[in-house]
């Protein structure tokens, strides 16, 4: 039973973790305890009140209250900020209620309501008991006759244990080299990763692990977390003077509000939060094991894929896309995806955006011929889309100049030649589930690309519905539903997620979609490391990843293939520019990759040596069973004499017997993991190793 309860006392218990919070003798609502699972329940501490201290700190500021509104003495940062009809501007909330729902996902929703004014602020929990994870997000009512507005609203506070010193890591980055990862400690004040681009950017991402500064990826207490949002959104890890340290998590009140009308509610998105015992590793499997769980096509294994992007960019056309559907059929490619260039008047990045029927030009008789020729070759059948843009050159822009987001005093910045749809107006997400429902109808396509391609500026909405910076919200909301309709009408499409590579990866998107392009950046070496950032988050069933020409003659193709079948694998190049041996190459290459796949897609992930920063890296994946596992290993440049690190394998059953590709004997599992491996790789060359138990 995951949630004991006393009087006004919740304790919500995962298979390891417990997260407990409950009402005080004095009627707050305060947060007692989060980290690792108790034998009892009276092992908790009970909620208690506090005074305060001197005449600057009262009871307000240093209670840890679980949701603090903006209200009296109240300075650090808060996680509700509203303003009422009359101009009030603080909110007092009191506990009201709680009503719990027990089954396999329990959910308690603790009713808080202002003291004098018409809100309602439920705080929703939902227990991921297997998952060692905890879901909170609130929803608010207005339940009066004025409107309120809403001017902060985040989806959780996570609170550490007071009185340490705490470490943050994250991830920052920039268009073509995403998913860097830092590590600081947290210093009294507020540390702010945000977006205000309107998707969740390619520059952070809402994700956290917060330690005391001596964890690892093997061991050590981790706090870890994400926000389930992909438009603007904000994490304020504040570390107060009298010593608390907690994280807010939710949307970026920077340039929002929203007005509640009465009758109204208002629902955040979710954070997911987990604490574990056993360092950042076990973090990212936790997150990983989840959203494996919640993929919209569930754990169903991820095509092989050819993509034209860096084949030939726009230069698109039925004869050539035909020529090179035969080539990728014949190496083992399951999924052939056309990228941009196909669509009308799109010859490069300044005209078409909007206009997505196919070019009458390099499509003569549409793209249906080259679909049955890409379905009788045994491959199925994917596009790329931009829905949310146009390029003032369009059909659909020079018909509804009015439907871009805008400021109609303002020139309207153009970036990539392109505007962005108003996805907040009901017509334009009706326009485009229209068009685009009729694209699916009519075409046999099992995969969509659905890309992004640049952030917002100018963030006006002439006629608004209500307060015209509800637009942030308001536009995601769009998004999901256009794309929330397609994707149920057409059940068969397995969906990515780009923008302009990995600008729009998070778990609202992973709601969605299946898969994510995680940059553009595809050189082999730099893609270590940008898909290293990226495990921290997600897993490599999501991680869509292609061998490209980018870099050469630098890796070689072995190399660059090895990079990619680290996730899902892809090729982007021009095959029919590649010889006999490399055709010969990528066969064996996919081979291998469809041999291991299960593993990479489905099993649990160990960085066991590091590829920021340094050039000897390596990466392991391990069955559920952990009857196999598969070794990838990387030298890039190091200068002779190299000392090379050994790599200490992790994830096996010490008592069993594994062999390894490459290496003499049977060992036990204990053996590998304890002992080391020593890979002598020459610069520039890399390996797979396959790890089997023997009986
Ligand atoms: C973005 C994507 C690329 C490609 C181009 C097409 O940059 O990240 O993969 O699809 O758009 O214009």
């Amino acid at each position: 039973m995951p949630i004991l309860i006393r009087e006004k006392y919740w304790i919500l218990e995962t298979a390891q973790t417990a997260y407990a919070f409950g009402v005080t003798p004095r009627g707050r609502l305060v947060h007692s305890y989060w980290g690792a699972r108790l034998p009892f329940p009276e092992d908790y501490p009970i909620p208690h009140d506090t005074d305060g201290w001197a005449s600057f700190n009262g009871p307000g500021h240093a209670l840890p209250e679980e949701y603090p509104a903006y209200a009296g003495p109240n300075y650090g940062e808060p996680c509700l900020k509203a303003t009422f009809a009359d101009g009030v501007r603080d909110t007092v909330l009191q506990f009201v209620d709680t009503e719990i729902t027990t089954g396999e996902l329990p959910e308690v929703r603790v009713t808080l309501r202002d003291v004098a004014y018409p809100l309602a602020v439920v705080l929703c929990y939902r227990v991921h008991a297997q998952h060692d994870l905890i879901e909170r997000w609130v929803e608010l009512t207005n339940t009066g006759t004025t409107p309120v507005t809403l001017e902060r609203v985040w989806s959780a506070l996570w609170r550490l244990p007071w009185g340490e010193e705490y470490r943050l890591s994250h991830v920052f980055g920039r268009w073509f080299e995403e998913w860097q990862l830092r590590r600081e400690v947290l210093q009294p004040g507020v540390k702010v990763k945000e977006s205000r681009r309107i998707t969740t950017s390619h520059n952070a991402s809402p994700w956290f692990a917060i330690d005391r500064g001596n964890a690892d990826e093997d061991q050590g207490a981790v706090w870890f977390g994400v926000l389930a949002w992909g438009g603007n959104w904000k994490l304020a890890a504040e570390v107060t003077e009298s010593g608390a340290t907690r994280l807010g998590i939710g949307l970026n009140d920077w340039d929002f509000a929203w007005r509640l009308m009465p009758g109204e509610t208002f629902t955040t998105p979710a954070s997911l939060a987990g604490y574990t015992a056993n360092g950042f590793g076990a973090a990212s499997r936790t997150l990983h094991d989840y959203a494996r769980e919640h993929l919209p096509h569930g754990q169903r294994l991820h095509p092989v894929l050819y993509n034209s992007w860096e084949a030939v960019f726009f230069d698109v056309n039925e004869a050539s896309q035909m020529a090179v559907a035969e080539l990728a059929a014949g190496m083992g490619v399951e999924l052939f995806v056309m990228d941009d260039g196909w669509f009308h008047r799109r010859d490069l990045d300044n005209a078409g955006l909007g206009d997505w029927w196919p070019d009458a030009r390099k499509f003569p008789n549409g793209i249906k011929p080259l679909i049955e020729r890409v379905n009788a070759l045994g491959m199925d059948f994917g596009l790329w889309l931009e829905p949310e843009m146009v390029n003032p050159d369009s059909d659909l822009y020079r018909a509804h100049p009015d439907w871009v987001i805008h400021f109609p005093t303002r020139a309207r910045t153009e970036m990539r030649n392109q505007l962005i749809l108003n996805l907040g107006r009901t017509d334009v997400q009706d326009y485009l589930i229209a068009l685009l429902d009729k694209l699916l109808t009519e075409h046999n396509i099992t995969f969509i690309k659905w890309d992004m391609n640049r952030n917002v500026s100018e963030p006006g909405w002439p006629d608004a519905p209500g307060d015209a910076r509800e637009l942030w919200v308001r536009y995601v909301q769009g998004v999901y539903r256009v794309w929330g309709t397609l994707a149920r009408r057409h059940p068969q499409v397995l969906w990515q997620s780009c923008s302009g590579g990995g600008g729009r990866v998070d778990y609202g998107m992973l709601r969605l979609v299946d898969q994510f392009w995680v940059s553009d950046n595809t050189e082999a070496t730099a893609r270590l490391g940008i898909q290293e950032g990226f495990s921290q988050i997600m897993p490599a069933i999501t991680m869509e990843s292609q061998v490209t020409h980018m870099g050469q003659p630098l890796m070689s193709l072995p190399f660059r293939f090895h990079v990619s079948m680290m996730g899902v694998l892809g090729i982007s190049d021009d095959l029919l520019k590649w010889s006999e041996v490399d055709l010969a190459t990528g066969a064996e290459m996919i081979a291998l990759y469809k041999e291991i796949r299960p593993i990479v897609q489905l099993g649990d992930q160990y960085r066991l040596l590091s590829a920021q920063g340094q050039d000897f890296t390596a990466m392991q994946y391990v069955s559920k069973d952990r009857t196999e596992g598969v070794l990838f290993a990387f030298r890039v440049h190091i200068p002779e004499p190299a000392r090379i690190p050994p790599i200490y394998l992790r994830g096996l059953k010490p008592n069993a017997h594994y062999a390894i590709d490459g290496f003499d004997g049977v060992r036990s599992g204990a053996a590998w993991m304890h002992t080391g491996l020593h890979l002598e790789l020459k610069n520039g060359e890399s390996t797979v190793r396959r790890i089997r138990a023997v009986s």
